[in-house]
């Protein structure tokens, strides 16, 4: 008996957007409709990405090349999906995955001005083309997500490892942002902008209610 494949769900969004405060929430929801969820994350979703990870946000490594960049993402989706996202999905669980290919085809294809064209074809290959079923988009106005991100960092005491992203100009996430509001836009059907300024309740209302109705779950 082959057991049904899962559904594939990601989060995306500039930074300070409460993702991960997101992601958990969706998770609890699911289980508790009793539907099996793996919560998993990139980079960093194994053991040689959470390696991957230390050299992509270190605060050191301000002067990475882009492509240098945009290819260890890559190479930390490879990874992930072979080794974590394709068994979970095969063995019927729901993956949730805190950022994906949209945030490369954002932060490095847009704001970095790297090749969108050629990303995508690399993810393709690296990835054996597997796009999500469902993406979230978490929107905030730039100057409040860059607050919460930094404030985050410094209570976390993590601006000294992993701030390299927080750090970029604010028009560098300005950036960010449209591009990610111009993605939701050419794909409706998969990309849904959420306006992540309400409270964290009613986001999670607004997210599960979304979900429901895109895989037309009952409750
Ligand atoms: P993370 O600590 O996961 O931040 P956040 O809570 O904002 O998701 O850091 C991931 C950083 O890496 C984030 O600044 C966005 C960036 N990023 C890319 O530039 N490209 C990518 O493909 C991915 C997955 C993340």
């Amino acid at each position: 008996m082959s057991l049904k494949q899962g559904k594939f769900i990601t989060f995306e969004g500039v930074e300070g957007g409460g993702k991960s405060t997101q992601v958990k929430r969706l998770c609890k929801f699911l289980q508790a409709n009793g539907t099996p969820v793996l919560l998993t994350k990139q980079p960093g979703g194994t053991d040689i990405g959470h390696r991957i990870r230390q050299i992509l946000l270190h605060v050191d490594h301000a002067g990475m090349n882009p492509w240098c960049e945009a290819l260890l993402y890559l190479a930390d989706r490879a990874q992930h999906v072979s080794e974590v996202i394709r068994p979970a999905l095969a063995n019927g669980q729901w993956v949730i995955c805190d950022r994906y290919q949209d945030s490369t085809a954002v932060y490095q294809g847009i704001a970095r001005a790297v090749n969108a064209d050629l990303l995508d074809q690399v993810f393709c290959q690296a990835t054996d083309g597997l796009i999500p079923d469902l993406t979230f988009v978490l929107d905030v106005p730039t100057d409040i997500g860059l607050l919460r991100a930094r404030t985050r960092n410094d209570a976390m005491e993590m601006a000294e490892t992993e701030g390299r992203f927080e750090q970029e100009a604010v028009a560098f996430h300005e950036a960010v942002r449209r591009g990610f509001q111009e993605r939701c836009l050419q794909e409706p059907e998969r990309m849904k902008m959420i306006d992540a300024r309400q409270n964290v309740d009613e986001v999670a209302r607004h997210i599960s209610q979304l979900c429901m109705a895109h895989f037309a779950l009952h409750v």
